[in-house]
């Protein structure tokens, strides 16, 4: 009833009112409650930023302190969760398990699922997914190569107790490189918002209907998995590759996009009309950290190759279309020592205090449930047929 107004993808639909991240995507700029990127990806933690998404502002150092001990306590799993991974062959998407991991903590924490529960039992809840997420994407990675499952180490830092425990072996010392540690910093407060993407709009639809966190944010994760949104990081890397291991050059394969043949994957956004402020922070990171690892990667050449083609092509600049933060991030991670298959895990560390912090807002402000409305376009009324008649 009334008059809908179509219009498919989103384009132009404010879903909602949010104070978490301002976004302009005419002259690139991003901000998480008011602070510069820039400012936040070269200056605070990552768990400073998840508290300033979540909770509103920057923490005070004991307000930080408080955040970082109630995680620590929080980062281990029930035992029973190792049989979760055990269920999948070693051969799973690591994002599949993630987003089942996470929906199996409903089973442990069944009080989470209450629509009813005050705010101190969704502040546990909030907590208890920022401790855990980082130990189940740790354990589907070391479950996937055999290796044992290390229990993490609360006394290490966020980025440090994750590498630990998907790179440490039992009875062995660990040495973290400092410049690995900073760069999933940067990586994951990078990540950590983009206002009304599909798996954040993903999340709130779900949690409009009052299902659990644990719930809205699984479903998130399978969202950031397709590859036009998070998993274009996976496919970025493996067309880097492709493209080396097939010997075409870069012309070559700009000529393929531009009769669409294939797409330039990191590249265009539905927003950002200009370069993405990330893949800017993310470019300059990916030389510094390749040179302080010492790693020479011909991925990366090939994307440097492809960006200046594509930013002086007409297809490109026509369309508007920049390198997003997808481009760079998984040379990254690959120097990092991450396979490729885990990129969009990582996406989904990072992003999960953004996450967190919409379905709060959306929670606090009683927003309706989400119901898009439709333009129906299948026949008007017809009569039943049976079966022996129908043709
Ligand atoms: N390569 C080649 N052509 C492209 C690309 C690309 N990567 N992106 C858009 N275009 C073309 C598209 O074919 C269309 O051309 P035409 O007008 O001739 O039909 C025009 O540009 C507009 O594209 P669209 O698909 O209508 O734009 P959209 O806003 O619906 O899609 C997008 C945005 C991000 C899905 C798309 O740019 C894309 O598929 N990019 C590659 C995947 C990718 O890198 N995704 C990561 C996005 S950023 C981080 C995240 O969300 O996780």
């Amino acid at each position: 009833t009334g008059y809908v107004t179509l219009d498919t993808g989103y384009k132009n639909t404010g879903a909602t009112k949010s104070a978490i991240t301002f976004l302009d995507g005419e002259q690139g700029i991003l901000r998480y409650r008011g602070y510069p990127i820039e400012q936040l990806a070269s200056k605070a933690s990552f768990l400073e930023v998840s508290y300033l998404l979540i909770y509103g502002e920057l923490p005070t150092t004991s307000q930080l302190e408080n955040f970082k001990e109630r995680i620590r306590k929080h980062t281990n799993l029930h035992e029973d969760i190792k049989k979760v991974f055990d269920g999948f062959p070693s051969s799973a998407h690591p994002m599949g398990v993630l987003s089942s991991a996470v929906s199996s903590l409903t089973a442990y924490y069944p009080g989470s699922i209450d629509p009813t529960a005050n705010d101190d039992e969704v502040d546990m809840t909030i907590v208890r997914l920022m401790a855990k997420l980082p130990t189940i994407a740790a354990w589907s990675y070391r479950n996937s190569k055999g290796q044992p499952l290390m229990y993490p180490k609360p006394k290490l830092g966020y980025c440090e107790n994750f590498l630990y425990m998907m790179f440490g072996q039992p009875n062995e010392d660990f040495e973290l490189d400092p410049v690995v540690v900073e760069a999933l910093n940067t990586l994951f407060i990078l990540h950590a918002d983009h206002e009304q993407n599909c798996s954040t709009s993903t999340v709130r639809i779900v949690g409009s209907a009052h299902a659990s966190l644990y719930s809205s944010i699984a479903a998130g994760i399978n969202a950031l998995w397709g590859p036009l949104h998070g998993g274009a990081n996976q496919e970025v890397i493996e067309m880097l590759e492709e493209i080396k291991a097939s010997g075409i050059s870069t012309k070559d394969y700009i000529a393929k996009v531009k009769t669409k043949e294939v797409r330039l994957m990191g590249f265009g956004h539905r927003v950002y009309k200009n370069f993405d402020p990330r893949a800017k922070i993310i470019k300059k990171a990916c030389d510094d950290i390749l040179n302080k690892l010492g790693v020479k990667d011909p991925a990366l050449e090939i994307a440097k190759e492809l960006e200046q083609a594509a930013l002086s092509d007409p297809y490109f600049v026509e369309r508007k279309l920049y390198p997003n933060v997808d481009f760079y991030s998984g040379i990254i991670y690959k120097a990092l020592g991450l396979r490729s298959d885990l990129f969009t895990v990582m996406f989904a560390i990072g992003r999960l205090p953004g996450w967190i912090a919409q379905w709060k807002e959306l929670r606090d402000a009683k927003e309706p449930i989400g119901r898009p409305r439709q333009i129906y376009t299948g026949y008007t009324e017809r009569d039943y047929v049976s079966i022996d008649k129908r043709k």
